[in-house]
């Protein structure tokens, strides 16, 4: 007697796909990606690998998910007084702003994706320092840049990312706080350092499967937030959309009522971030009930410390922590959420049609 055997599911240690493995060794990259850059006792990071570039003004370039990481990372630096923006690689390359003296930041899992690789040249041919922040050691654009930062999130074999997202949220993080100069923020680093616990608590105890499954029907996906869940509303859509083939869009939470609102029915569930109890949190859930009234089921991704969930038809928990690290929380359950769902529609999860895990042509 044979049994049929795959020699790629020696790789998945039992889980049905990479991608679902991946999403589960988050608490573990995380914390390599923390090792001996976090100083718990003294309260300070630091990152060997950051050399002498000026940081003054930043350009953080990407593509895909990574560009996600980018807008993430451009509004932390913002928070701290650090001009920074964060370009879609590709347009960057061809029609450049004005560099000054910007530090240009390729953020690139591969580092070998065609379009970053030309806007991170561009930079250089115009003099710029350049930093590689990547997952990829000796990739090309790790070769290329002045300097290279890794996020040691290990190798990861699913073409929708997953694990890498979350060490490049937690990696801006650190360079951040680097940038921002001797000021280590103590809210940070208890946070960074509960992170990983905090995302294996939100891998043992999501309902995210009960989730998916309610709304395998829906007409399209809606995913809206604010500050720095504008960009995790981004890449849940992204998420969803490469996975499970279905229409998923994300939008500033504020933006809705400027057009997305007409696409808004009794079937289009809206994942709704609600953070904390502040400004931004009030905002969202007022986001919240205008598309509830709209007959909209809503899913609210909140730490429970607004009234978001009195709204929801569905609540999808994070732990409380700082608004940084509560993006990186937010994240997970949403890739969970867009996991199932493709699961259950029988989707080919580990490699999607037409997409590649690294985009070598522009
Ligand atoms: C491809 C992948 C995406 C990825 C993007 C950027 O399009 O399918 O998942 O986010 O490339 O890849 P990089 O390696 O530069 O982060």
């Amino acid at each position: 007697e044979t049994v049929a055997w795959d020699p790629e599911d020696t790789g998945k240690s039992g889980y049905d796909h990479f991608m679902l493995k991946e999403i589960h060794e988050q608490p573990r990259a995380l914390r390599q990606c923390l090792r001996g850059r976090v100083d718990e006792l003294g309260g300070t990071v630091s990152v060997e690998e950051l050399g002498d570039l000026d940081f003054d003004r930043i350009h953080l370039v990407a593509a895909g998910t990574s560009y996600h990481a980018a807008v993430y990372g451009a509004g932390l630096l913002s928070a701290e007084g650090i001009s920074a923006q964060a370009h879609y690689a590709h347009e960057y390359a061809s029609s450049p702003p004005p560099i000054e003296d910007a530090t240009v930041v390729g953020v690139s899992q591969s580092g070998e994706t065609a379009d970053t690789l030309a806007a991170t040249r561009e930079a250089r041919r115009r003099g710029a320092g350049t930093l590689a922040l990547t997952n990829t050691v000796g990739s090309t654009m790790a070769r290329e840049c002045d300097d290279a930062f890794y996020i040691r999130s290990g190798p990861e074999i699913g073409v929708a990312a997953t694990k890498t997202f979350a060490g490049q949220q937690t990696a801006l993080n650190l360079l951040t706080q680097v940038v921002a100069d001797g000021t280590p923020d103590r809210d940070l680093v208890s946070a960074l350092r509960d992170l990983p616990g905090d995302v294996q608590t939100i891998l043992d105890e999501s309902n995210a499967e009960a989730v998916a499954e309610a709304y395998l029907d829906a007409e399209a996906y809606f995913f809206i937030g604010r500050g720095l869940n504008f960009p995790v509303a981004l890449e849940g859509a992204l998420k969803m959309k490469e996975i499970s083939y279905e229409h998923a869009e994300g939008f500033a939470a504020g933006e809705l009522k400027h057009g997305p609102l007409a696409l808004v029915t009794a079937n289009t569930p809206v994942f709704a971030t609600v953070v904390g109890d502040g400004e931004l949190a009030r905002k969202t859930v007022g986001n919240v009930k205008e598309v509830e009234a709209r007959d909209a089921p809503v899913v609210a991704v909140t730490d429970g410390r607004s009234d978001a969930d009195r709204y929801a038809d569905h609540t999808l928990e994070i732990p409380e922590t700082d608004p940084r690290t509560a993006a990186i929380l937010a994240n997970v359950q949403l890739q969970l959420a867009s996991y199932h769902t493709a699961a259950k529609l029988g989707r080919s999860i580990d490699k999607p049609r037409n997409l590649a895990k690294s985009v070598t042509v522009e």
